[in-house]
Protein backbone atom coordinates (compact mmCIF):
# COMPACT_ATOMS: atom_id res chain seq x y z
CA UNK A 1 0.00 0.00 0.00
CA UNK A 2 2.49 2.49 1.17
CA UNK A 3 4.30 2.47 -2.95
CA UNK A 4 6.10 5.42 -4.25
CA UNK A 5 7.51 5.80 -7.70
CA UNK A 6 11.43 5.92 -8.53
CA UNK A 7 10.52 9.64 -9.44
CA UNK A 8 9.03 10.93 -6.41
CA UNK A 9 11.43 9.51 -4.10
CA UNK A 10 14.20 11.06 -6.39
CA UNK A 11 12.08 14.41 -6.24
CA UNK A 12 11.83 13.75 -2.74
CA UNK A 13 15.76 13.46 -1.82
CA UNK A 14 16.40 16.33 -4.60
CA UNK A 15 18.61 13.89 -6.34
CA UNK A 16 18.22 12.67 -10.27
CA UNK A 17 15.73 9.92 -10.98
CA UNK A 18 18.84 8.10 -12.80
CA UNK A 19 20.71 7.95 -9.43
CA UNK A 20 17.81 6.45 -7.61
CA UNK A 21 17.61 3.95 -10.50
CA UNK A 22 21.87 2.78 -9.97
CA UNK A 23 21.52 2.81 -6.41
CA UNK A 24 18.37 0.41 -6.57
CA UNK A 25 20.02 -1.65 -9.55
CA UNK A 26 23.30 -2.12 -7.20
CA UNK A 27 20.95 -3.26 -4.84
CA UNK A 28 19.66 -5.81 -7.24
CA UNK A 29 16.33 -4.13 -7.68
CA UNK A 30 15.60 -3.55 -11.46
CA UNK A 31 13.48 -0.35 -11.70
CA UNK A 32 12.15 2.35 -14.73
CA UNK A 33 11.75 5.53 -13.06
CA UNK A 34 8.04 5.42 -13.48
CA UNK A 35 8.26 2.00 -11.56
CA UNK A 36 6.73 2.10 -8.09
CA UNK A 37 9.18 0.42 -5.19
CA UNK A 38 7.63 -0.72 -1.83
CA UNK A 39 8.20 1.67 1.41
CA UNK A 40 10.74 -0.44 2.84
CA UNK A 41 13.00 -0.25 -0.20
CA UNK A 42 12.66 3.04 -0.29
CA UNK A 43 14.20 3.61 3.43
CA UNK A 44 16.97 1.68 2.42
CA UNK A 45 17.32 3.87 -1.07
CA UNK A 46 16.95 6.75 1.47
CA UNK A 47 19.57 5.80 3.55
CA UNK A 48 22.33 4.92 0.86
CA UNK A 49 22.03 8.57 0.08
CA UNK A 50 22.19 9.42 3.40
CA UNK A 51 19.41 11.23 4.09
CA UNK A 52 17.02 10.75 6.98
CA UNK A 53 13.63 8.86 6.58
CA UNK A 54 10.19 10.23 7.96
CA UNK A 55 7.31 7.69 7.62
CA UNK A 56 3.90 10.00 7.52
CA UNK A 57 0.60 8.00 7.71
CA UNK A 58 -2.66 9.17 6.99
CA UNK A 59 -3.36 9.14 10.58
CA UNK A 60 -0.76 11.32 11.93
CA UNK A 61 -1.36 14.16 9.12
CA UNK A 62 -5.25 13.72 9.24
CA UNK A 63 -5.65 13.59 12.93
CA UNK A 64 -8.32 15.88 14.24
CA UNK A 65 -9.32 17.78 10.81
CA UNK A 66 -13.05 16.36 11.24
CA UNK A 67 -13.40 18.27 14.01
CA UNK A 68 -15.36 17.65 17.39
CA UNK A 69 -18.63 15.29 17.67
CA UNK A 70 -22.02 17.50 18.69
CA UNK A 71 -23.37 16.86 21.94
CA UNK A 72 -27.21 16.77 21.19
CA UNK A 73 -27.61 19.80 23.34
CA UNK A 74 -25.73 21.77 21.24
CA UNK A 75 -28.24 20.65 17.97
CA UNK A 76 -30.79 23.13 16.27
CA UNK A 77 -33.37 22.15 13.37
CA UNK A 78 -31.94 23.27 10.28
CA UNK A 79 -33.23 23.43 6.78
CA UNK A 80 -33.57 20.36 4.66
CA UNK A 81 -31.20 20.33 1.38
CA UNK A 82 -33.72 19.59 -1.22
CA UNK A 83 -31.68 18.35 -5.02
CA UNK A 84 -33.61 18.55 -8.11
CA UNK A 85 -33.06 15.90 -10.21
CA UNK A 86 -34.57 14.14 -13.69
CA UNK A 87 -34.50 13.81 -17.36
CA UNK A 88 -33.12 17.01 -19.59
CA UNK A 89 -35.52 19.33 -20.36
CA UNK A 90 -38.45 17.70 -17.76
CA UNK A 91 -37.90 21.61 -16.02
CA UNK A 92 -35.92 21.11 -13.02
CA UNK A 93 -34.56 24.65 -13.44
CA UNK A 94 -37.77 26.31 -14.32
CA UNK A 95 -39.29 24.46 -11.37
CA UNK A 96 -36.58 26.70 -8.99
CA UNK A 97 -37.62 29.19 -10.59
CA UNK A 98 -40.68 28.99 -9.96
CA UNK A 99 -39.74 28.02 -6.29
CA UNK A 100 -38.14 31.31 -5.90
CA UNK A 101 -39.67 33.31 -8.33
CA UNK A 102 -37.06 34.37 -10.50
CA UNK A 103 -35.47 33.56 -13.62
CA UNK A 104 -32.44 31.28 -14.01
CA UNK A 105 -33.14 29.65 -17.01
CA UNK A 106 -33.17 32.47 -19.32
CA UNK A 107 -29.54 33.38 -18.47
CA UNK A 108 -28.37 29.85 -19.40
CA UNK A 109 -26.34 29.20 -22.05
CA UNK A 110 -28.66 27.18 -24.36
CA UNK A 111 -31.18 26.74 -21.79
CA UNK A 112 -28.83 23.52 -20.30
CA UNK A 113 -27.61 23.92 -16.79
CA UNK A 114 -24.00 23.18 -16.84
CA UNK A 115 -23.27 23.46 -13.60
CA UNK A 116 -24.56 22.25 -9.92
CA UNK A 117 -26.63 25.73 -8.76
CA UNK A 118 -27.17 25.93 -5.10
CA UNK A 119 -29.90 28.15 -3.99
CA UNK A 120 -31.28 29.43 -0.95
CA UNK A 121 -35.26 29.66 -1.03
CA UNK A 122 -37.60 30.87 1.68
CA UNK A 123 -40.87 28.59 0.95
CA UNK A 124 -42.81 30.04 4.01
CA UNK A 125 -43.52 29.63 7.51
CA UNK A 126 -39.94 30.67 8.11
CA UNK A 127 -38.80 27.72 6.63
CA UNK A 128 -36.05 28.12 4.46
CA UNK A 129 -35.15 25.05 2.06
CA UNK A 130 -31.82 25.24 0.35
CA UNK A 131 -32.09 23.68 -3.41
CA UNK A 132 -29.44 21.76 -5.94
CA UNK A 133 -30.12 21.98 -9.28
CA UNK A 134 -28.63 19.35 -11.00
CA UNK A 135 -27.69 19.63 -15.02
CA UNK A 136 -29.48 17.02 -16.88
CA UNK A 137 -27.04 16.32 -18.96
CA UNK A 138 -25.98 11.96 -19.53
CA UNK A 139 -21.97 13.72 -18.99
CA UNK A 140 -22.88 15.00 -15.28
CA UNK A 141 -23.72 11.33 -13.76
CA UNK A 142 -20.81 11.73 -11.45
CA UNK A 143 -21.99 14.95 -10.65
CA UNK A 144 -25.33 14.00 -9.82
CA UNK A 145 -24.57 11.49 -7.64
CA UNK A 146 -22.57 13.28 -5.46
CA UNK A 147 -25.49 15.85 -5.35
CA UNK A 148 -27.84 12.50 -3.64
CA UNK A 149 -25.36 12.67 -0.68
CA UNK A 150 -25.31 16.06 0.55
CA UNK A 151 -29.11 16.16 0.16
CA UNK A 152 -32.25 15.07 2.60
CA UNK A 153 -34.98 15.03 -0.03
CA UNK A 154 -34.97 14.70 -3.60
CA UNK A 155 -37.74 16.44 -5.86
CA UNK A 156 -37.84 14.09 -8.86
CA UNK A 157 -39.04 16.36 -11.66
CA UNK A 158 -40.82 14.41 -14.15
CA UNK A 159 -42.47 16.21 -17.11
CA UNK A 160 -45.79 14.58 -17.73
CA UNK A 161 -46.10 15.03 -21.51
CA UNK A 162 -42.76 12.33 -21.64
CA UNK A 163 -43.28 10.19 -18.72
CA UNK A 164 -40.18 8.41 -17.09
CA UNK A 165 -37.14 8.65 -18.99
CA UNK A 166 -33.10 7.42 -18.59
CA UNK A 167 -32.47 10.04 -16.65
CA UNK A 168 -35.44 9.59 -14.46
CA UNK A 169 -33.94 5.98 -13.30
CA UNK A 170 -30.91 7.09 -13.33
CA UNK A 171 -32.12 9.86 -10.47
CA UNK A 172 -34.19 7.31 -8.47
CA UNK A 173 -31.37 4.72 -8.07
CA UNK A 174 -29.77 7.30 -6.90
CA UNK A 175 -31.54 8.53 -4.24
CA UNK A 176 -32.15 5.07 -3.15
CA UNK A 177 -28.67 4.29 -3.22
CA UNK A 178 -28.48 7.15 -0.51
CA UNK A 179 -31.68 5.93 1.11
CA UNK A 180 -32.70 9.81 0.24
CA UNK A 181 -36.55 9.97 0.26
CA UNK A 182 -38.42 11.17 -2.89
CA UNK A 183 -41.08 13.75 -3.38
CA UNK A 184 -42.40 13.68 -7.48
CA UNK A 185 -43.34 16.74 -9.02
CA UNK A 186 -45.50 15.77 -11.83
CA UNK A 187 -44.54 19.14 -14.41
CA UNK A 188 -45.87 20.43 -17.41
CA UNK A 189 -49.30 19.76 -16.54
CA UNK A 190 -50.68 22.63 -18.34
CA UNK A 191 -49.92 20.80 -21.76
CA UNK A 192 -52.46 18.76 -23.25
CA UNK A 193 -50.75 16.03 -23.78
CA UNK A 194 -50.17 15.78 -19.98
CA UNK A 195 -50.75 12.59 -18.39
CA UNK A 196 -49.86 12.31 -14.89
CA UNK A 197 -51.46 8.76 -14.37
CA UNK A 198 -49.24 7.35 -17.18
CA UNK A 199 -46.22 8.74 -14.90
CA UNK A 200 -47.44 7.31 -12.06
CA UNK A 201 -47.48 3.66 -13.29
CA UNK A 202 -44.42 3.80 -15.06
CA UNK A 203 -42.91 5.04 -11.49
CA UNK A 204 -44.26 1.51 -10.27
CA UNK A 205 -42.15 -0.18 -12.49
CA UNK A 206 -38.66 1.42 -10.55
CA UNK A 207 -40.01 0.97 -7.06
CA UNK A 208 -41.29 4.52 -6.57
CA UNK A 209 -45.14 3.47 -5.07
CA UNK A 210 -46.61 6.49 -5.26
CA UNK A 211 -49.27 7.51 -2.50
CA UNK A 212 -52.60 6.99 -5.01
CA UNK A 213 -51.20 3.14 -5.31
CA UNK A 214 -51.14 2.36 -1.80
CA UNK A 215 -47.23 3.89 -1.39
CA UNK A 216 -45.69 6.26 0.64
CA UNK A 217 -43.93 8.75 -2.00
CA UNK A 218 -45.70 11.97 -2.32
CA UNK A 219 -46.39 12.93 -6.32
CA UNK A 220 -47.43 16.80 -6.61
CA UNK A 221 -49.08 17.90 -10.41
CA UNK A 222 -47.25 21.03 -10.94
CA UNK A 223 -46.50 23.38 -13.89
CA UNK A 224 -43.67 25.53 -13.72
CA UNK A 225 -44.54 27.80 -16.44
CA UNK A 226 -47.96 28.21 -15.13
CA UNK A 227 -46.98 28.43 -11.66
CA UNK A 228 -49.68 26.06 -10.94
CA UNK A 229 -49.05 23.32 -7.87
CA UNK A 230 -46.30 25.10 -6.47
CA UNK A 231 -47.80 25.60 -3.06
CA UNK A 232 -48.93 21.87 -3.20
CA UNK A 233 -45.27 20.69 -3.59
CA UNK A 234 -43.65 23.07 -1.21
CA UNK A 235 -46.24 21.82 1.64
CA UNK A 236 -44.88 18.60 0.77
CA UNK A 237 -41.77 19.39 0.77
CA UNK A 238 -42.54 20.56 4.44
CA UNK A 239 -44.17 17.65 5.49
CA UNK A 240 -41.07 15.42 4.49
CA UNK A 241 -38.83 17.73 5.70
CA UNK A 242 -40.26 17.15 9.30
CA UNK A 243 -40.62 13.61 9.32
CA UNK A 244 -36.61 14.11 8.89
CA UNK A 245 -36.04 15.99 12.11
CA UNK A 246 -32.97 17.78 10.79
CA UNK A 247 -30.40 19.45 13.01
CA UNK A 248 -27.11 20.70 13.38
CA UNK A 249 -24.87 22.71 15.44
CA UNK A 250 -24.36 26.38 14.24
CA UNK A 251 -22.04 27.08 17.16
CA UNK A 252 -18.83 24.57 15.74
CA UNK A 253 -16.57 25.55 13.23
CA UNK A 254 -18.04 24.90 9.75
CA UNK A 255 -18.19 21.39 8.07
CA UNK A 256 -19.37 21.76 4.31
CA UNK A 257 -18.89 19.51 0.82
CA UNK A 258 -17.73 21.97 -2.55
CA UNK A 259 -20.81 21.84 -5.16
CA UNK A 260 -19.18 23.63 -7.28
CA UNK A 261 -15.23 25.17 -7.93
CA UNK A 262 -13.65 27.06 -11.11
CA UNK A 263 -10.76 29.53 -11.59
CA UNK A 264 -12.31 32.97 -12.25
CA UNK A 265 -10.10 35.36 -13.77
CA UNK A 266 -10.79 38.00 -11.84
CA UNK A 267 -11.34 36.41 -8.18
CA UNK A 268 -9.22 33.31 -8.38
CA UNK A 269 -10.20 29.88 -7.26
CA UNK A 270 -13.94 29.92 -6.25
CA UNK A 271 -16.29 27.57 -4.80
CA UNK A 272 -19.37 27.00 -4.20
CA UNK A 273 -19.82 24.87 -0.68
CA UNK A 274 -23.07 23.70 1.03
CA UNK A 275 -22.67 24.05 4.93
CA UNK A 276 -23.67 21.26 6.73
CA UNK A 277 -22.56 21.97 10.15
CA UNK A 278 -21.58 24.72 12.34
CA UNK A 279 -20.92 28.71 10.93
CA UNK A 280 -18.58 29.40 8.35
CA UNK A 281 -17.43 32.50 8.55
CA UNK A 282 -14.75 35.19 6.55
CA UNK A 283 -11.45 34.78 8.11
CA UNK A 284 -11.77 31.28 8.64
CA UNK A 285 -8.78 28.51 7.64
CA UNK A 286 -10.45 26.03 5.57
CA UNK A 287 -8.87 22.96 3.96
CA UNK A 288 -10.93 21.45 0.84
CA UNK A 289 -10.12 18.46 -0.20
CA UNK A 290 -7.03 19.05 -1.49
CA UNK A 291 -6.75 23.06 -1.42
CA UNK A 292 -6.44 25.26 2.01
CA UNK A 293 -6.96 28.65 2.13
CA UNK A 294 -8.50 31.52 4.65
CA UNK A 295 -11.90 32.81 3.78
CA UNK A 296 -11.32 35.79 2.61
CA UNK A 297 -15.27 36.65 1.19
CA UNK A 298 -18.50 34.52 1.08
CA UNK A 299 -21.14 35.24 -0.94
CA UNK A 300 -24.43 33.78 -1.06
CA UNK A 301 -26.89 33.04 -4.08
CA UNK A 302 -27.85 36.35 -4.80
CA UNK A 303 -24.73 37.40 -4.97
CA UNK A 304 -24.57 39.53 -2.40
CA UNK A 305 -21.34 39.30 0.22
CA UNK A 306 -22.22 37.78 3.82
CA UNK A 307 -19.69 37.69 6.81
CA UNK A 308 -21.30 33.78 7.27
CA UNK A 309 -22.96 30.58 6.71
CA UNK A 310 -24.82 28.62 8.85
CA UNK A 311 -25.70 24.80 8.52
CA UNK A 312 -27.72 24.45 5.15
CA UNK A 313 -26.27 27.32 3.26
CA UNK A 314 -24.35 27.56 0.27
CA UNK A 315 -22.31 29.78 -0.48
CA UNK A 316 -19.36 30.93 -2.40
CA UNK A 317 -15.86 30.94 -0.94
CA UNK A 318 -13.19 33.24 -1.93
CA UNK A 319 -9.49 32.57 -1.22
CA UNK A 320 -8.71 29.22 -1.86
CA UNK A 321 -5.17 28.37 -3.23
CA UNK A 322 -6.50 26.12 -6.00
CA UNK A 323 -9.64 25.14 -7.27
CA UNK A 324 -10.80 21.96 -5.47
CA UNK A 325 -12.85 19.40 -6.75
CA UNK A 326 -16.79 18.58 -6.25
CA UNK A 327 -17.93 15.99 -3.76
CA UNK A 328 -14.27 17.36 -1.61
CA UNK A 329 -15.26 17.74 2.18
CA UNK A 330 -14.43 21.28 3.63
CA UNK A 331 -13.47 21.65 7.40
CA UNK A 332 -11.86 24.89 9.40
CA UNK A 333 -8.44 24.27 11.05
CA UNK A 334 -6.76 26.17 13.65
CA UNK A 335 -4.02 27.92 11.87
CA UNK A 336 -2.20 28.52 8.43
CA UNK A 337 0.31 26.15 9.26
CA UNK A 338 -1.91 22.84 9.62
CA UNK A 339 -4.09 23.93 6.90
CA UNK A 340 -0.88 23.92 4.44
CA UNK A 341 0.57 20.70 5.82
CA UNK A 342 -2.45 18.33 5.35
CA UNK A 343 -3.12 20.06 1.75
CA UNK A 344 0.53 19.26 0.78
CA UNK A 345 -0.64 15.98 1.97
CA UNK A 346 -3.08 15.41 -0.10
CA UNK A 347 -2.12 16.98 -3.04
CA UNK A 348 1.46 14.78 -2.74
CA UNK A 349 -0.92 11.88 -2.64
CA UNK A 350 -3.37 12.70 -5.30
CA UNK A 351 0.08 12.79 -7.65
CA UNK A 352 1.30 9.51 -6.33
CA UNK A 353 -1.51 7.85 -7.33
CA UNK A 354 -1.99 8.84 -10.20
CA UNK A 355 1.52 8.09 -10.70
CA UNK A 356 1.22 4.34 -9.25
CA UNK A 357 -2.21 4.15 -11.28
CA UNK A 358 0.28 5.03 -14.51
CA UNK A 359 3.33 2.49 -13.30
CA UNK A 360 0.30 -0.02 -12.64
CA UNK A 361 -1.07 0.56 -16.43
CA UNK A 362 1.84 -0.04 -18.03
CA UNK A 363 3.43 -3.17 -15.75
CA UNK A 364 6.57 -3.97 -14.93
CA UNK A 365 7.90 -5.97 -17.68
CA UNK A 366 11.22 -6.38 -18.81
CA UNK A 367 10.95 -4.45 -21.94
CA UNK A 368 10.13 -1.62 -19.96
CA UNK A 369 13.96 -1.19 -19.01
CA UNK A 370 15.39 -0.80 -21.86
P1 LIG B 1 -31.61 20.61 -18.08
O1 LIG B 1 -31.01 21.49 -17.04
O2 LIG B 1 -31.09 20.85 -19.44
O3 LIG B 1 -31.62 19.16 -17.73
O4 LIG B 1 -33.15 21.01 -18.22
P2 LIG B 1 -34.19 21.30 -17.07
O5 LIG B 1 -34.75 20.02 -16.56
O6 LIG B 1 -33.63 22.24 -16.07
O7 LIG B 1 -35.37 21.97 -17.87
P3 LIG B 1 -35.67 23.53 -18.03
O8 LIG B 1 -36.22 24.09 -16.78
O9 LIG B 1 -34.50 24.19 -18.65
O10 LIG B 1 -36.89 23.43 -19.05
C1 LIG B 1 -36.78 22.84 -20.33
C2 LIG B 1 -37.85 23.37 -21.24
O11 LIG B 1 -39.12 22.95 -20.78
C3 LIG B 1 -37.89 24.89 -21.31
O12 LIG B 1 -38.19 25.26 -22.62
C4 LIG B 1 -39.03 25.24 -20.38
O13 LIG B 1 -39.66 26.45 -20.74
C5 LIG B 1 -39.97 24.08 -20.57
N1 LIG B 1 -40.79 23.85 -19.40
C6 LIG B 1 -40.36 23.70 -18.12
N2 LIG B 1 -41.40 23.55 -17.29
C7 LIG B 1 -42.51 23.64 -18.05
C8 LIG B 1 -43.91 23.56 -17.76
O14 LIG B 1 -44.36 23.43 -16.63
N3 LIG B 1 -44.76 23.67 -18.83
C9 LIG B 1 -44.32 23.83 -20.09
N4 LIG B 1 -45.22 23.93 -21.06
N5 LIG B 1 -43.01 23.92 -20.40
C10 LIG B 1 -42.13 23.82 -19.40
MG1 LIG C 1 -31.65 22.87 -15.82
Amino acid sequence: PDNITVQELANRMAVRGAEVVKTLMRSGVMATINQAIDADTAELVVAEFGQKVKRVSDADVEEGIEGIVDQAGDLRPRAPVVTVMGHVDHGKTSLLDALRESNVVKGEAGGITQHIGAYRVDIGHGMPVAFIDTPGHAAFTSMRARGASVTDVVVLVVAADDGVMPQTVEAIRHAKAAGVPIVVAINKMDKPEANPERVKTELLNHEVVVEDYGGEVLAVPVSAVARTGIDKLIEALQLQAELLDLKANPERDAQGTIVEAELDRGRGAVATVLVQNGTLKVGDIVIAGAQWGRVRALVDDRGAPVEQAGPSTPVEILGLDGVPEPGDKLWVVDNEKRARDVAEYRQRKKREQSQLGAAAARGTTLEDMF
